[in-house]
Parts: C-alpha cells; structure tokens; sequence
C-alpha cells in the first residue's frame, strides 16, 4: 500500500505499508520522533497524542491506535513540529513553561498536542478537551491555566499550512492508497461495497478504537484490512423534519454536536464517551457493528426507535436496531455486508440516557439506561427503555414498558414498574459491578427519569448548595 501524508510541514511517501503498523511505532522506531510517548498503548492515557488535520479541521488524536494508512492525505503534526521550523515556542509550549505545567515531563507532550488541537480550532473547554490526557505528577490547575492563557495568541502560521495540504487534491485522488494488492482504501461506499463482495473475510477498519487494540494488545494479524477512512459519503449526517440519519463513519464528537439540541441529555452521554482522542476516531458505525454490549450508542439509538442500514454490493436491508444484536458476539450481518448508516425518526426530545461508570470522564459504562417516555394528559403513551451493561446485547425492557404504558404518570405506577427489570434482564457481576448493583441502578435510573421529568434536580454535577 501507498500513501502520502503531511508530516511536520514536510511531505511524506510510503510504500509497501504495512496496514496494520501504528503511528506511534513508525514515529518513534522509523523516524526517531520519540517526543510522541508509549504510556498505555491501548487509548486510555493520551502520552502519545498528536494532531491530524483534514478537511473537518484541527484534531487530537491517539497515535497508539491509529493506523498509518488512516492518515493518507491528512497532515500530521508531533510534539517536534509544534514549534516553528526556526524553534520559536508555541503560545501553549510557553504557556507551559511559565505557568509551570510540567513535573516529570512524560504526559507534557500528549498534553501539548491536544492543547495545540484545541488551540487551532478555538476550543476553549479545556476540562473537557484534556479529559483524555492523564498527568501523575503535576496536577491539572497549571495546566489548565496554561491552556486558557494561550487562548490570547493567534494561530501560528506554521499550524494553519497544515490546513492547507489536506484540503489539496491528494483528497480526491483516483488511484489515492492503490499501490498494493488489495486495494484497501475505498473512496467511497460504492467502492467498498465492491471490495468488501469480493474480499468478505476483510477486517473493516472505521475508527479503530476497537481494532487498534486487537494489534497493540493481542498482537493479532490482521489480514486482508480494509479501512472505511476515506468513505465521504458515509460521514453524513441527515436532519430533516422526518428522520435523522448518521453515516456509519460519522465519529462520536461530530454525532454530540449534532445531537446537543435535538437530544441534549444524548449529546452529554457522548461528553462522556471515552476522551476527545478517542471520540474523534470511533464512529457510530463501529460502536454498533462491534456488537459490544457496552457500547454507549445502540441503547441510546434504540430507545428512539433507530432503524439500522445494511449493505452487501448492492443490495440494502434495514432492520429495527435492536434486532441487529441476536446473542453475545452475534449480530444478524453477513459475510461482506457492512453497516452503512443508522436513523431514528425526528420526534419530541422525551429521552434521557444515563451513564453509569465507576469514573465520570473517559470510563466505559457499568451500566447505560435509556430511557424515552412520552406522556399524554397524564398517561403513558409510548415507552421505549434500552440498557447497556445488563445482558449479553444491548437490550430492550419490554417488560418494563409494558408495566408502564396505558397508566397514569405517577409515583405509584414507577414503583409498580420496578420489579419487571427482574423480567426484562438477568445481569452478570463483572469487574465493572456485581449483579445486584446493576439491577438495583437499573430501577434507580427509571425513578431518577420520572423525577427529572417532575423538575427536581438528579445530577449531583447539578446540585449546588
Ligand atoms: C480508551 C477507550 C475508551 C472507550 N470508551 C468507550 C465508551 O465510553 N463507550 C463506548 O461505547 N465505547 C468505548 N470504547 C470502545 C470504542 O470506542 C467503540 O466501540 C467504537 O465506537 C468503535 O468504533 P470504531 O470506529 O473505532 O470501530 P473499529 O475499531 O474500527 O471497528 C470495530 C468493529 O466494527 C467493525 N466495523 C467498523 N465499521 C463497520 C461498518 N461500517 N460496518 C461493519 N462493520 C464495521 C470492525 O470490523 C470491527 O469489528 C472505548 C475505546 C477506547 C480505546
Ligand atoms: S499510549 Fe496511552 S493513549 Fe496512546
Ligand atoms: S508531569 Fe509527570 S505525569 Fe504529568
């Protein structure tokens, strides 16, 4: 395979790559770059963050889990080309120094290149932006002011060319990543379509947060690969009065901003989703096909109702989404079939997704209730309730809306309805929470929606004195 990517301001040509070598392994082992870190290597810690930039922008990404061939025609930048190319500091590189934002010094270049992404993109959430980057030793307040005094400098202009050369024709061109055989970069869902019919047994790569880790961890070959990166067409998102429609590359930080008005309590479940490193990779379509029954996603999708689109060459076929998931590791998609995107029906936001994880930021799920209830002259009309965490799939509480629907909306009828979470799941203890904790916070969730939807204050992020 062949590819070309901006590396630090200067134009980079590989050959005969291998699909499945990281970023970071190439950064440090083939260029001597070893300002980029191995902390985790598995995602979690942010040491090996840098920024790529496309034709969406600016963005921090974890290079322990980013595959090389995921960057053709996008321009990389590691912590040696944040300064210029005559070594003047950038505005976050002195802010670091003078407001003493680093200790031991391990994590400093991770938390550098999210800083110089935000920087670039004007994003001024700084809690949220660095949530993904973990420092052991000099605390977060330096750095956090730090962040925030960069905010008055400008873009230097050696990070604004970055912008330039992904927006360059490389993007679109014909026989872009072609060199080997098989051609393992479609430009388009009609391409992979193609492809995936005549190579069913591929690994589909889309975001690899899931995929890099089967390399980094299991040291699994994976072979033949096929990455979804370069599929425009399945990056869109659709709104119109009638559906909304995510693309199955549409990644987690594009789906929150998409849904912070139509679904806010879903847009802030996504907040919590990992860290912006791993957002701006993993997409909707990963999260579903991985048939992890902990992804945040399909619960939250199948409380609206979601309709999931499948595609085999040219043949479509569209499923409500909770039957996609038959058993644990088992969904109903055929060899060279793949998800092309998902849509739910435009409707009134009645839904509330809680997220229950033993951290607040960057944790998977324990638990993961969705709840979507709408309410008619005081009686249940509708119910729609899916959780994450309680049984082998992402599951409806079918028993549970039934417990619900026709009666009044009141206190009794929540306390009625408990005991049908016994009906709707037997959960397992695991690691994350026993058997008995799930469920109890399962009822708890139900009881914490009807007193929301009551206007009392849940959250205790809400709770001031
Ligand atoms: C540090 C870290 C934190 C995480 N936190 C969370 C979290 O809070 N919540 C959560 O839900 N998940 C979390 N995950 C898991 C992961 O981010 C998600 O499962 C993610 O959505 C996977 O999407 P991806 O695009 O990265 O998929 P990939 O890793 O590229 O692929 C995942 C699987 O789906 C298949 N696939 C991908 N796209 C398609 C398609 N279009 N059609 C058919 N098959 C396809 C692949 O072949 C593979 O089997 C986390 C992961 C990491 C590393
Ligand atoms: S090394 Fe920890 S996120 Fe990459
Ligand atoms: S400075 Fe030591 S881990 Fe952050």
């Amino acid at each position: 395979m062949d590819i070309t990517f901006l590396l630090n301001g200067e134009t980079v040509e590989l050959s005969d790559v291998d699909p499945t070598a990281t970023l970071l392994d190439w950064l440090r082992d083939d260029r001597s770059l070893t300002g980029t870190k191995e902390g985790c290597n598995e995602g979690d810690c942010g040491a090996c963050t840098v920024m790529v930039t496309d034709e969406d922008g600016a963005k921090a990404l974890n290079s322990c889990i980013l595959f090389l061939p995921q960057l053709h025609g996008k321009a990389v930048r590691t912590v040696e080309g944040a300064s210029s190319p005559n070594g003047d500091a950038h505005p976050v590189q002195q802010a670091m120094v003078d407001l003493h934002g680093s200790q031991c010094g391990f994590c400093t270049p991770g938390f550098v290149m999210s800083m110089v992404a935000s920087h670039a993109n004007g994003t001024t959430d700084h809690d949220t932006q660095l949530a993904g980057n973990l420092c052991r030793c000099t605390g977060y307040a330096p750095i956090i002011r730090a962040a925030e005094a960069a905010e008055q400098h400008p873009v230097p202009e050696w990070i604004t060319g970055d912008q330039t050369f992904s927006c360059s024709k490389i993007l679109r061109g014909e026989a872009a990543g072609r060199g080997a055989e098989p051609p393992y970069l479609p430009n388009s869902a009609d391409e992979l379509a193609e492809l995936y019919a005549q190579y069913p047994d591929a690994t589909l790569v889309a975001g690899a947060t899931d995929v890099g880790l089967w390399v980094t961890k299991q040291l699994r070959n994976l072979d033949p690969v096929i990455f979804l990166s370069r599929c425009e067409d399945l990056k869109q998102i659709t709104i119109t009065d009638e559906e909304i429609r995510f693309g199955a590359m549409v990644d987690m930080n594009r789906m929150g901003a998409a849904l912070s008005d139509l679904h806010p309590s879903y847009a802030e479940m996504i907040r919590r989703y990992a860290s912006v490193q791993v957002r701006h990779a993993a997409t909707v379509g990963g999260n579903i096909a991985n048939g992890s029954p902990i992804g945040d996603n399909p619960p939250a999708l199948i409380a609206l109702g979601a309709t999931l689109h499948l595609r085999k060459g040219d043949e479509r076929r569209s499923m409500p989404l909770e039957d996609f998931f038959i058993d644990y590791g088992k969904q109903d998609r055929a060899p060279g079939e793949f998800v092309e995107s998902v849509s739910f029906p435009r409707q009134a936001d009645r839904l509330k997704a809680y997220k229950l994880s033993k951290r607040f930021d960057q944790d998977i799920s324990a638990v993961c209730g969705c709840f979507n209830i709408t309410v008619s002259e005081g009686t249940v009309t509708q119910a729609r309730i899916a959780f994450g965490g309680m049984a082998g799939t992402p599951k409806r509480a079918t028993h549970v809306e039934a417990a619900l629907i026709g009666k009044q909306w009141t206190a009794a009828t929540i306390q009625a309805a408990l005991p049908a979470f016994a009906d709707d799941y037997q959960p397992l203890t695991d690691m994350r929470a026993s058997a008995t904790y799930r469920l109890e916070t399962a009822k708890a969730m139900l009881e914490r929606y009807f007193l929301e939807d009551q206007g009392e204050v849940t959250n205790v992020l809400e709770v001031s004195a």
